[in-house]
């Protein structure tokens, strides 16, 4: 894996970004003017191939142009695998549909982060350690009161988990083992105790303590639903879709949130703060914020009694500027293989319930329309993680606002193994990547009265 140097060749002529590889060698050539430029070509466990471009700047004077990063690996990871012409995703090897059968979320979130299944006793461990670390210091639960009520649970949570830096000082720098496994189970707990607060604080009922007794998922369910002098009695069903929904969303390699984690990372910033980041990231309408977009789509075609068909129209006239929230994806160019197991999830929660859900019934008919649709299939436009995962967590009892939160929780694990990954590369770099400048050239500073 570890990439050859370039030969060095005297600065190009002309700008060209024609790159050859030639595969059956161990090198591809570039290109510019009438100078040749090898480069090494990276090759991954699954046959991905890569162009190393790292020292072409040097060689060359050329650096690569890849607006929105489509065609940019930024780093080797082993972590999870995507195949997305084939709908194929795997944690650490194995496939995300065996995870969701037989894994727990916390099970999920151990091999996630060590990289091997954990054994009873690790498992254990593991458990003990979540429950230790799943209270808050007083002193960040008395933060939750300087939020206005209806703060919007992501703005919360991404300032929590920040501010968990300032009263966690001894474990911002977790360099050995045990101080990493303290750190990585300390965020990996809290991040639903603050999730469940600040879903209160935004209803103005007071903050439930979590129940040491419970298991995670029941945990967190305790935290959201207890109300003073009524228990909440978590059902199993739910319970294990829980589960199930946060194992999907545990990690989905260089996607926007994690890119943003390991480039905070790459500066050297503590766990909380990296993490804390990726939680903005996640936020955005196109990344983790869809699932929220998704349920007002739906909940808007209900209401205002739309046809499917006539919104599926919409979308296809690019000026309506809509798209078909829960569709499309960077890397899939396939179903998404989390959306095909969430749509199953969704078919059997709300038939066990007995849920009558009018929004299912709706998102099954654009998926319909759309598969059929030519604008959608030459476009390789597939529902996505987003598409019925609102359905699922609307089954659960959970409100809008939380979708994008439950989101993180689950991708926490994930940030923090790609957190660990960079920490520990012995060859790490800060991440920073180059421009093209295409600002003004050289002027004068004009004073003001001039002006
Ligand atoms: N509805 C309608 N058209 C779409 C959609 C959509 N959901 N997604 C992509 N397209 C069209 C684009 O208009 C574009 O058409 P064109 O070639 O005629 O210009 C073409 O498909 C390619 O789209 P891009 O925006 O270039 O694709 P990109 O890879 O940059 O974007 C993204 C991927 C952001 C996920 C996009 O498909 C999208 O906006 N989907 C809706 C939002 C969404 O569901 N996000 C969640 C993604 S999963 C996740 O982050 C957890």
């Amino acid at each position: 894996m570890k990439p050859v140097q370039p030969d060095v060749v005297s600065p190009p002529q002309v700008s060209t970004s024609a790159a050859r590889t030639d595969l059956a060698s161990p090198t591809a050539q570039l290109q510019l003017g009438d100078k040749t430029v090898q480069l090494p070509i990276v090759v991954g466990t699954e046959n991905d191939r890569a162009v190393d471009i790292s020292h072409l700047r040097e060689h060359s004077g050329f650096i690569t142009l890849d607006e929105g990063y489509a065609n940019t690996g930024a780093c080797c990871s082993s972590i999870s695998y995507v195949d997305g012409d084939k709908g194929i995703l795997r944690y650490r090897g194995i496939p995300i549909e065996q995870l969701a059968e037989h894994s727990t979320f916390v099970e999920t979130a151990w091999f996630l982060i060590y990289g091997e299944l954990p054994t009873a006793d690790q498992l254990r461990n593991f458990r003990r350690l979540l429950t230790e670390h799943e209270m808050l210091h007083e002193g960040l639960h008395n933060m939750f009161n300087g939020f206005p009520q209806h703060a919007p649970p992501m703005a919360t949570l991404s300032a929590m988990i920040n501010a968990c830096s300032c009263y966690h000082p001894d474990i911002l720098a977790p360099e050995d083992r045990s101080t990493f496994e303290s750190a990585a189970a300390r965020l990996i707990s809290k991040v639903r105790t603050i999730a469940a607060a600040s879903y209160k604080t935004s209803i103005g009922h007071p903050i439930v303590y979590p129940n040491p007794k419970l298991s995670y998922c029941e945990n967190f369910l305790h935290m959201m639903f207890t109300i003073p002098n009524q228990p909440y009695e978590p059902d199993e069903q739910i319970v294990r879709a829980l589960n199930l929904l946060l194992i999907l969303h545990a990690d989905h390699e260089q996607n926007c949130s994690t890119s943003t984690v390991r480039m905070v990372a790459s500066s050297g910033a503590n766990l909380f703060a990296s993490c804390a980041a990726g939680v903005c990231a996640l936020w955005g309408p196109l990344h983790g914020g869809a699932n929220v977009a998704v349920i007002e789509t739906l909940d808007m075609l209900h209401k205002s009694k739309i046809d499917p068909k006539d919104y599926i129209a919409k979308v296809k006239d690019k000026s309506s500027g809509i798209r078909l929230m829960g569709f499309g994806h960077r890397v899939y160019k396939y179903y998404d293989p989390r959306a095909q197991i969430l749509r199953a999830v969704a078919d059997k929660l709300l038939s066990t319930l007995k849920i009558n859900d009018p929004l299912l019934d709706i998102a099954r008919r654009l998926e319909e329309i759309a598969l059929q649709d030519s604008y959608f299939k030459d476009r390789h436009l597939y529902p996505n993680v987003d598409f019925y995962s609102g359905i699922v967590m609307r089954a659960m009892g959970l409100p809008v606002n939380m979708f994008t939160v439950l989101f993180a929780i689950g991708r926490t694990p994930g940030w923090v193994a790609h957190w660990k990954e960079v920490r520990d590369n012995v060859h790490k770099r800060i991440d920073r990547p180059r421009q093209v400048y295409i600002g003004h050239t050289l002027r004068d500073y004009i004073p003001v009265e001039m002006r």
